[in-house]
């Protein structure tokens, strides 16, 4: 089955371990506009994104294709499976995409601007192909069309390549590269979190809070829940003491109620709650 891919383009490493920690994300893609705006060494930011846990990183190469075929070896057999290296779409980049794809190294085709770019680069054995949608929008013509000609093309004659939708700027441009035949959207990491984001679920989140603490308006650990008082906070089935409820005065729970806090866990049979405080 195939699933939708998330890549974050960035090399920020401290939002691509924030998006990584959501456990949606599926790779990473920089290049060297984005290893500049870091200000570090592009292998250091390669090594922590792995350490991190990426399994997919792209690592563009520049220069002639003899210098893109040996940084793409050398890169791939330090850094590993998670290695995919990045060329432009050019005589030479391919050149370099064919001979790396014949070793087996994966390789994403980039600065791809239309069908016929990554006709050529599926012919030289790409991994990826990554049309750039926002740059194309800029430019006054519509990326998304790009990504669905590509899509129908690679249909048509049963191609492997995948799509890499890249430059994604909005929340939109994503859902519809998807829609339109992209396996992978690569997005700043503002556009990941921001796919979270509907004011209708902000909204009926409130109402749901609201209305469940009219349902438990004062939530209290140990004994009757209805009939507890702040203050008097018990603490049940822990220590040493195993069972027995120990005050814990001035605990001040009445914001929360069972099932808002991993750690209570309520008892049916005797309506207390335990607070696992390990
Ligand atoms: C993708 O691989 C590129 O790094 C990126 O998406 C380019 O985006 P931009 O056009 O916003 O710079």
């Amino acid at each position: 089955m195939s699933i939708m891919k998330i890549f974050i383009d960035t090399a920020d490493t401290d939002e691509i371990r924030k998006c990584h920690a959501t456990g949606l994300i599926d790779g990473v893609t920089t290049n060297p506009s984005l290893i500049m705006k870091s200000g570090r060494d592009p292998e250091e930011v390669y090594q922590e994104i792995a350490d991190i846990g990426v399994r997919d990183i792209s690592m563009e190469v520049v220069g002639d294709a003899d210098h893109m075929i040996s940084e793409g070896i050398r890169l791939h057999q330090k850094f590993g499976d998670c290695a995919t290296i990045k060329v432009p779409c050019t005589p030479d980049g391919l050149l370099a995409c064919s001979a790396l794809s014949r070793k087996v190294i994966p390789v994403n085709v980039t600065l791809i601007f239309s069908a016929a770019q990554a006709i050529l680069a599926a012919k030289a054995g790409a991994k990826y192909v990554s049309p750039f949608i926002g740059r194309l929008d800029d430019n006054s013509i519509a990326g998304l069309e790009v990504v669905r000609s590509i899509s129908a093309v690679y249909k048509e004659h049963k191609v492997g390549t995948k799509i890499l939708a890249a430059s994604l700027r909005e929340v939109n441009r994503v859902t519809r590269a998807f829609w339109n035949g992209a396996k992978i959207c690569t997005m700043p990491p503002k556009v990941f979190h921001d796919m979270y984001n509907h004011i209708l679920t902000e909204k009926g989140l409130e109402i749901f809070d609201r209305d469940w603490a009219a349902v438990h308006p004062k939530a209290k650990v140990g004994g009757d829940l209805d009939a507890l008082d702040i203050g008097d906070i018990y603490i049940t089935g822990l220590g040493d003491n195993g069972g027995v409820t120990t005050p814990i005065p001035g605990t001040d729970i009445s914001s929360g109620y069972p099932g808002l806090y991993p750690e209570m866990i309520q008892n049916p049979d005797d309506d207390t709650l335990k607070i696992n405080l390990s």
